[in-house]
């Protein structure tokens, strides 16, 4: 069974056909929100809403843990997670849709390990390609099928929000090889791999990053929730062209 966590713009994934909502507990807490249960051309799915369906939980206080817990235990066997960005690549304009194959991290602060010592051992993931390669080439397949164009690869920088970024700080990320900028892809990745589950990445590009392009004197807000709605239509269609040929 496929899991998908959606993000900004992605509160309710409208094509799932819902059979069940399932309020969960997990040794870490309480993920985001219930898990959503259904059909998604035909096939089962489960969905979760990163920030709540409410989208009232900031990235720094999502319970990740908890979530990718939470989609284990209840049998997931990948999780795509879709995400949006901003853009730093000066051709990654808003309304990019991005499958990623880099990440880096610069938050701090976030629980990011189930493995703390005590009774369960310390354990070191191997983290080099941090995406699953098969899933990130399903996802390709899915979009060509869609007929939706996305980048294949990208440099995410995970931030620690909620803030945006400013302009240095954009530059800086550049100069390190970021291409993309969002504030929930780590620990999130991490967690997964921690517990086997292949997990791949669909960024939606909603704005340019800080000090480029059209948001060189600043980021609006009425702008980006077009582009993202508009995105997000694009996103449900490979998202079902995937349950279809997975
Ligand atoms: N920065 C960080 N996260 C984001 C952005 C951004 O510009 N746009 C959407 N998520």
């Amino acid at each position: 069974m496929l899991a998908i966590i959606g993000g900004s713009g992605l509160t309710q994934l409208s094509t799932l056909e819902v059979m069940r909502r399932e309020v969960c507990r997990t040794p870490f807490g309480e993920p985001s929100g219930a898990l959503t249960f259904g059909t998604l051309a035909g096939k089962t799915a489960v969905f979760l809403a990163r920030h709540g369906y409410g989208h009232t939980i900031p990235p720094h206080l999502v319970n990740y843990r908890a979530n990718i817990w939470a989609l284990k235990q209840a049998k997931a066997k990948a999780i795509i997670s879709v995400a949006s960005v901003g853009g730093i690549r000066e051709d990654f304009a808003p309304g990019t849709l991005v499958i990623p194959d880099q990440i880096i991290d610069y938050t701090w602060g976030r629980k990011s390990t189930f493995f703390e010592g005590g009774d369960t051992p310390v354990r070191h993931i191997d983290f080099t390609h941090p995406y699953d390669d098969k899933l990130r080439q399903q996802l390709l397949a899915a979009s060509a099928a869609a007929g939706e164009h996305v980048f294949d690869g990208g440099v995410y920088a995970s931030m620690q929000g909620p803030r945006l970024e400013t302009a240095a700080e954009i530059n800086r990320l550049e100069r390190d090889g970021a291409h993309l900028v969002g504030m929930t892809g780590m620990p999130e990745a991490a967690l997964a791999r921690e517990l086997e589950l292949p997990y791949a990445a669909i960024n939606v590009v909603v704005n340019y990053a800080a000090g480029r392009s059209s948001s060189e004197h600043g980021i609006h807000f009425d702008s980006i929730e077009l582009v993202m709605h508009e995105a997000m239509v694009r996103v449900r269609r490979i998202l079902e062209e995937f349950c279809r040929i997975a």
